[in-house]
Formats: C-alpha cells, structure tokens, sequence
C-alpha cells in the first residue's frame, strides 16, 4: 500500500521547465486519471514517479519515503508503445520473472496469458502480434511482477475495442485487489469509466485534483471546461 505525496516537483527539460512545483497527494487505492492536453507533461510526471527521470526538485514520497530500488520494484509502469522482446510470447513474460528471481512455471505463464487472451498465441514471436495484442502482452508482462502500483500511460490509446475493453477490465480487477492504478488517457468517455480521481494537468501545472463525478460534472478550470468539450486548449 503505497500513499503518494508529491511536493513542489519541479523538472525542467533543455528547452525549459516541463513540470512547474507541482503538489498533490494520491490514495493508495483505487484509479487516478491523468488528464490534459498534448504536451502538458504527462509521460514526463509519470517517468519522474517511476523514477526514469531525474526531479530537479521537490520531492515525491511513496508511503513517506523517496523513491529507491525497492520501491521501484512494487510499481510498473506500462507504456503507450510497449517494448518486446524478439522471442516467444512465454519467452518475454519468463524473461522479466527470472530478472526479478520470480520462478514461474509454464502453467502460471500460460494463466496470466489466457487472462489477457493471448495463450493460444504463446509459442509465437511476440513481435508478430498485432499492436493490441502486444499490448496485452506487455500488460501481462506487468501484471505478472504483482505490482502495488501499476502507472499507464495512454495503454489503450489506438487499439482496438476488444483489446481496450480487455484492459478497461483488468485495471478495474486490479483496482478490485487494493492495487493503485495512474492512468493517463485523453479518452474522456474512457476516463469517465475508470476513474475515481482526476488530475489535470496543463503545462506542467495541476489545474484540477478532484473526484471524478466533480471533474465530469462541474470542472472548475476553463482549460478543463475547454478540454472535456473537446475545444482546443491553448
Ligand atoms: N525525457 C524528457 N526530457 C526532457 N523533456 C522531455 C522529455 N520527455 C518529454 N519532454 C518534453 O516535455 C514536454 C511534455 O511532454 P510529455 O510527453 O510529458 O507530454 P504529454 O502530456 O504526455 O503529451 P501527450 O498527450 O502528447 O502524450 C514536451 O514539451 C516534451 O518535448
Ligand atoms: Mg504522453
């Protein structure tokens, strides 16, 4: 169980500041969305809060304590474009439990597969699959490091429904058994679905940390106002 708190994070790219002193605690439970538009500093907050990147300042505390190796290993974060191994479907999800020490035998695999429909596709290299099912892999891939956070970022962005579904219905799952889901989607109809919380953010600012229902329904920000009515926010 991991509470987050986050302090005047501050983290500034060569061409200048991307996330300006941002503050905001997360539950340890139930779904965060990340909203907000292009560029406003979504992959890079979720890198920081993995630690792929470097704050410049400010702090970010998982349960009280900065982020270190320990840590890092109870979260996963998944990315928009996963990166697969070119072996077999089994090989890629064997690869990453034997570089944690995890011993998994092929049933376990093959169970975690048939969770996100792939273990009909087991034996066949990972890099033939179609980019929903590679992100189904990649999903399974997280999923089997049992992780207490799990950040997403835009998962399902241009998949197909089945594939989105299937993800929409692990990250309730998940959420289901205590695990903390950041999800960053521009899906508004997809965030209404997941989410219990919103953070949106807009220039490395957070303009809006509420519960969804307020977010949805009685935006406080313009920019949000602009965002949900599918209006260009500048
Ligand atoms: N590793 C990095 N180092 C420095 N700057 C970065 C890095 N990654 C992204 N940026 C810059 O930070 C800004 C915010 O990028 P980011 O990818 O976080 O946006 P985003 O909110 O995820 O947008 P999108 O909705 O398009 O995915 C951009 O101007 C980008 O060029
Ligand atoms: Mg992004």
């Amino acid at each position: 169980m991991l509470p987050l708190i986050v302090e005047n994070l501050r983290f500034t790219g060569q061409h200048g500041p991307i996330i300006k002193g941002v503050n905001f605690s997360l539950n340890d439970a139930g779904v965060t969305v990340v909203m907000g538009p292009n560029g406003a500093g979504k992959s890079v907050l979720l890198r920081l809060l993995h630690g792929l990147l470097k704050v410049n300042s400010g702090q970010i505390l998982w349960n009280g304590t900065g982020l270190n190796e320990a840590l890092r290993k109870r979260q996963s974060l998944l990315f928009q474009r996963p990166v697969l191994l070119r072996r077999s479907v089994l090989a890629n999800l064997r690869f990453v439990l034997k570089q944690r020490h995890i011993s998994a035998d092929d049933e376990t695999c093959l169970n975690l597969l048939s969770r996100v429909q792939l273990d009909h596709v087991a034996y066949r290299s990972a890099r033939h699959l179609s980019g929903g099912e590679q992100q189904r892999l990649a999903l399974a891939r997280s999923l089997a490091l049992k992780p207490e956070v799990l950040l997403m970022d835009e998962p399902a962005a241009s998949l197909d429904p089945v594939s989105t579904k299937m993800i929409e219905t692990i990250v309730r799952d998940q959420r289901a058994n205590n695990t903390k889901v950041i999800f960053v989607t521009h899906d508004v109809s997809q965030a209404h679905r997941v989410a219990d919380d919103v953070l949106f953010l807009h220039h490395g600012e957070v303009l809006e940390h509420t519960s969804a229902s307020t977010f949805f329904e009685q935006p406080q920000s313009t920019q949000a106002r602009q965002y949900l009515s599918g209006e260009i926010v500048v």
